[in-house]
């Protein structure tokens, strides 16, 4: 495990130089701790402008050989993967690294003899449950694309992200419960099938005994199908850029954007990160509490810890059942060392009392991690004085779904913290302060305020955007020419510890999900007396930010303006999901807009805020009167 582990922080300041200076030595060291079926012929080709990124070209292997089969022989008898269910009374499964390959194999054979071959797109909308990790490994076995699909999105959200990519499969359960609520998968895959004329086969995880319709010819059960197969499947060789994974993520415009992540790169970011960051020794116990339905999940419940070697836990349910206390029971239960969560989560369990914590040894716990969002002070604290007792570091991780991999983060132990502040870049990670014409902000005694971009790419960095070249480099690279562009503003202190000021663009991140503005707005403008809108984010205690809505409607509506706001969650409950209903909407007879019909957000973000003193220059709206009737109606 610890080969690619950082001791001190004068070596990470050694290697940070190198990983600047001579990349491709650094990176060809750090890859060479790796299975490969050949070696690359050229560690990095780039070319930002195209955009084009080539990590360890000519390069051959499979991704689950270094997940799975080198570890057979020094470490197959640990235990791989802890799950935990739901139902605390329900027994955890121990899952050893031998266990796990032959599930792994085995269910590889059933998606060949369903017809998946290299290449193929496979969806997984499926709860968090072991065969998920089976399913993902499988797919990435046999060279499938996997495109999981967080299991509390829409049908209409599944079905439009498995058209884009024409999966050819959909991997599901019947049903699943959360908490005491039960979800019935399969009833909400049967919906979006009926808009999904690529997918010719379901497979279908029994994870409850209650009945479950099934489609003859199109649908079969998991178990059955695994009746049919032999146990032994080789991994197939692929290229180290051939797709190993899409995974959907908001844009700003309607469409979410299908980020797509290689296979070399991709594995050696995400396990050098990994093994750094949190500093797992042999007999560690790893959790992460994100959904495999993230990167969070891909990275750092799978790829990253099984390729290291480690003990990660997965689990099926939710901080609030039966108790607040349930993570914190679960820590106790396993012997949790290194715990990862989210700001959000910190904040909801913050709101509890503590004799929920207190009733619960916590003494196992060595690391503490957050990731999605900033981190404010009061949460910051809360997690380390209750959870860490002040003896923990925290490992306050930046990155995005783009990123593959975390990118300015403390390293466990061994670089200094500092509360709120996701601090330094990883070695190979070459960030930037930009100012808004483009013009670099050098590191210097005075802290500065900027956006935050990357210089040059690192390995696990998304290739494209599925099927649209154009949206990735416009999205990415078109803002600041030659560079990456995060859409995140950043301030830097004076011996140049990050600290993230969250987006700068139309999106919003409610309790660590990142959504998109535009969507929303979709959604609502398909209410039939609704003439348009405009959805922004404001801090929210709890959820980090909520969302708020301003909204015309047309004169002749006759509707209450509560039914209106009800019908209007309701649409979008069907149509984006729950997590993105709105907290607040006003309704306002007209937006504020610039000349060009463009609705100016950043008035609006001010008003949501309630910091709507100083709005700044107006003058160039188109209907400057507007704003006095929006501040005084604000809820
Ligand atoms: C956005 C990416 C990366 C996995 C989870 C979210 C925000 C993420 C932090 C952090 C401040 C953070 C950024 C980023 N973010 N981590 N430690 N401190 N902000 O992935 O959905 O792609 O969202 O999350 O704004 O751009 P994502």
């Amino acid at each position: 495990m610890s080969a690619l582990q950082i001791n001190s922080f004068k070596e990470y300041k050694e290697k940070y130089e190198k990983s600047v200076t001579d990349p491709e030595s650094f990176w060809s060291d750090i890859a060479d701790h790796f299975h490969w079926k050949k070696k690359w012929d050229s560690v990095l080709e780039w070319d930002f402008s195209k955009p084009e990124i080539k990590w360890f070209q000519g390069a051959k292997l499979n991704i689950t050989e270094n997940c799975l089969d080198r570890h057979l022989d020094t470490i197959g008898n640990k235990t791989a993967i802890i799950w935990e269910p739901n139902d605390p009374d329900e027994e955890s499964r121990h899952i050893t690294y031998r266990q796990l390959f032959v599930k792994v194999s085995r269910f590889a054979n059933v998606l060949k003899n369903n017809g998946i071959e290299k290449g193929d797109r496979v969806c997984l909308y499926m709860p968090m449950i072991p065969e998920l990790a089976i399913a993902m490994l499988a797919c990435a076995r046999i060279g499938a694309v996997h495109s999981i699909v967080f299991a509390g999105f829409s049908s209409s959200a599944l079905a439009s992200r498995i058209n884009d990519s024409q999966c050819k499969m959909l991997i599901t359960a019947n049903e699943v419960y959360r908490g005491t609520k039960p979800i019935n998968l399969k009833a909400v895959c049967d919906q979006a099938l009926e808009q999904t004329p690529s997918v010719e086969k379901v497979i279908v995880y029994r994870r409850t005994v209650e009945p479950t319709d099934m489609t003859e010819g199109r649908d079969a059960f998991w178990f059955d199908e695994l009746q049919k197969v032999e146990k032994d499947c080789p991994a197939e060789e692929m290229d180290a850029e051939d797709m190993l994974f899409i995974l959907y993520t908001s844009g700003s415009t309607g469409k979410p954007k299908g980020m797509v992540h290689s296979t070399a790169g991709y594995m050696v970011g995400a396990t050098y990160s990994f093994e750094n960051v949190f500093q797992c020794k042999q007999d560690d116990i790893y959790w992460c509490t994100a959904d495999i339905g993230w990167i969070t999940g891909h990275s750092y419940i799978i790829y990253g810890p099984l390729c290291a070697g480690a003990t990660t836990v997965m689990f099926e349910g939710v901080p609030s059942y039966p108790d607040y206390g349930r993570f914190w029971e679960i820590v106790a239960k396993l012997k949790v060392t290194h715990f990862y969560t989210a700001p959000t989560a910190i904040r909801a369990l913050a709101k509890h009392p503590l004799s929920l914590v207190d009733q619960h040894d916590l003494s196992s716990l060595k690391v503490l991690g957050t990731v999605g969002e900033p981190i404010n002070e009061e949460a910051w604290h809360w997690y380390n004085d209750n959870i860490g007792k002040t003896k923990c570091p925290i490992v306050d991780t930046w990155w995005q779904t783009e990123t593959g991999a975390m990118m300015i983060s403390p390293i466990a132990g061994i670089t200094p913290t500092r509360p709120t502040f996701a601090t330094l870049p990883l070695p190979g990670v070459q960030p930037v302060l930009m100012d808004e014409h483009g013009n670099e902000i050098p590191q210097a005694l005075e802290p500065a305020e900027g956006r935050l971009v990357m210089k040059a790419p690192w390995p696990s960095i998304a290739r494209t955007i599925y099927g649209d070249h154009q949206r990735y480099k416009d999205t990415y690279f078109s803002t600041y020419p030659g560079n990456y562009f995060t859409g995140d503003g950043a301030y830097r202190d004076a011996s140049g510890n990050y600290r993230i000021t969250g987006r700068v663009d139309d999106v919003v991140i409610v309790s660590g999900h990142n959504l998109g503005t535009a969507p929303i707005e979709n959604a609502i403008d398909e209410h039939a007396e609704i003439v348009e809108c405009a959805v922004v984010g404001f801090p929210h205690d709890i959820k980090g930010n909520a969302l708020y809505a301003f909204v015309t409607k047309y004169d002749e509506s006759k509707k209450s303006d509560d039914d209106l706001r009800k019908e209007i969650n309701n649409l979008i409950a069907s149509t984006v999901g729950a997590i993105a209903k709105l907290d607040k909407i006003q309704f306002v007879s007209g937006l504020p807009k610039t000349r060009s019909g463009k609705i100016m957000r950043r008035i609006l973000r001010k008003i949501a805020s309630q910091d709507a003193e100083n709005l700044g220059d107006i003058s160039t709206l188109l209907n400057p009167d507007i704003v006095e009737e929006i501040k005084s109606g604000a809820l």
